[in-house]
C-alpha cells in the first residue's frame, strides 16, 4: 500500500494531502497523538503496515503483523464538550461498516461497542482517544484508530486468537485491495466528522441496526466479576442497556466493562 494509490482513490478529497504512510510504527494512535501536539491539522491520517505496540480498548494489545492488515489513525479537531461526542466510537463503527461494504462488498456487524465482526468472529477494532484543553476541559482533538484484518489465513493468526478472528480474505474468498479500502475508510471518516455533532440520532439509529449484541444473552465483565445478562439496547450515548435475572437493569459504559457472548466471543 502506498500514499499515491490511496490518494488516487480519494481524488480531490480534502484529506488526500494529509496522509502519512509508514512501514512500521509502535502505534499509529500514539504517533498521531504526538503529531497532534505538534500542531498536525484536522484530517491528518497515519497508516502503518505493521505496528509493534498496537493498542486496543481497556489497555489491551492489538496484534498488528505486517503485510496482512490495515492500521489507520485519523486526527479530527473539534470544538465541543466531551459529553457531546460520547457516541464517537459508535459513529466510527458505522462509518467503518460503510467503508468495508463499499470496498469489499460485505457489511460487517458491530459487537458492542467497538468490534467489527463477520459471523461470530472479529474482523477489526476501533480505539478512539480524546485530547482535552487543560484549561477549558473542552475537546481539542480526537484520535480515531482502526485496525482491520485483511489478508490473514487462519494459520496467520496467533493460536491464542485463531478461534476468535477472521479477515476480509477469509470472509470474501477474494484478495483485498488495501489502498482502496484505506481510501474508503478515509472518505467515511471525513463524512462522519462532518456529521458527528449534527446527526447524532440518525447515526445511533444506524448503529442499532448494525449492532449484533442487541437481544443477545451476554456476560458483562468488570475486572474479575462476570455477570450474565441480556443486552436490551443501546442508549443515545452508546451505553449498553442490560437486564439481569434478578429483574434489575443497568446501562454500562464502554470505559468500565467489556461483554462477550454467553457461549463464545459474540
Ligand atoms: C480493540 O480491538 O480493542 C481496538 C483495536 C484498535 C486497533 C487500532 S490499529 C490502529 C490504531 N493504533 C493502535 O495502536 N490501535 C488502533
Amino acid at each position: 500500500m502506498d500514499r499515491a494509490h490511496i490518494a488516487q482513490y480519494l481524488g480531490l478529497h480534502p484529506w488526500a494531502d494529509k496522509i502519512l504512510v509508514y512501514d512500521e510504527v509502535g502505534s499509529t494512535n500514539t504517533l498521531l497523538k504526538s503529531l497532534g501536539q505538534q500542531g498536525a491539522p484536522h484530517g491528518t491520517v497515519v497508516i502503518a503496515d505493521h505496528q509493534t505496540a498496537g493498542r486496543g480498548r481497556l489497555g489491551r494489545r492489538f496484534q498488528s503483523p505486517g503485510g496482512v492488515g490495515i492500521y489507520l489513525s485519523a486526527l479530527i479537531r473539534l470544538q465541543c464538550v466531551p459529553s457531546q461526542i460520547m457516541h464517537l466510537t459508535c459513529a466510527v463503527a458505522v462509518a467503518m461498516c460503510d467503508a468495508v461494504e463499499a470496498a469489499c462488498g460485505i457489511r460487517p456487524g458491530i459487537k458492542w461497542i467497538n468490534d467489527l465482526v463477520i459471523g461470530t468472529k472479529k474482523l477489526g477494532g476501533i480505539l478512539t482517544e480524546l485530547t482535552l484543553d487543560p484549561v477549558t476541559q473542552q475537546v481539542d482533538s480526537a484520535i480515531i484508530g482502526i485496525g482491520i484484518n485483511c489478508r490473514q489465513l487462519e494459520e496467520d493468526f496467533d493460536p491464542s486468537i485463531r478461534h476468535l478472528a477472521t479477515s476480509l480474505r477469509l470472509a470474501t474468498r477474494k484478495d483485498v485491495d488495501s489502498s482502496r479500502l484505506a481510501g474508503e475508510m478515509i472518505r467515511s471518516l471525513h463524512r462522519m466528522s462532518q456529521e458527528l455533532l449534527t446527526q447524532k440520532d440518525a447515526t445511533m439509529t444506524r448503529y442499532n441496526r448494525d449492532c449484533i449484541t442487541i437481544g443477545k444473552q451476554i456476560q458483562v465483565i468488570r475486572g474479575e466479576s462476570i455477570r450474565p445478562g441480556q443486552a436490551l439496547g443501546i442508549d443515545s450515548d452508546g451505553g449498553l442497556i442490560v437486564s439481569y435475572s434478578d429483574g434489575t437493569c443497568e446501562t454500562v459504559s464502554s470505559g468500565e466493562v467489556s461483554v462477550r457472548g454467553m457461549y463464545g466471543y459474540v
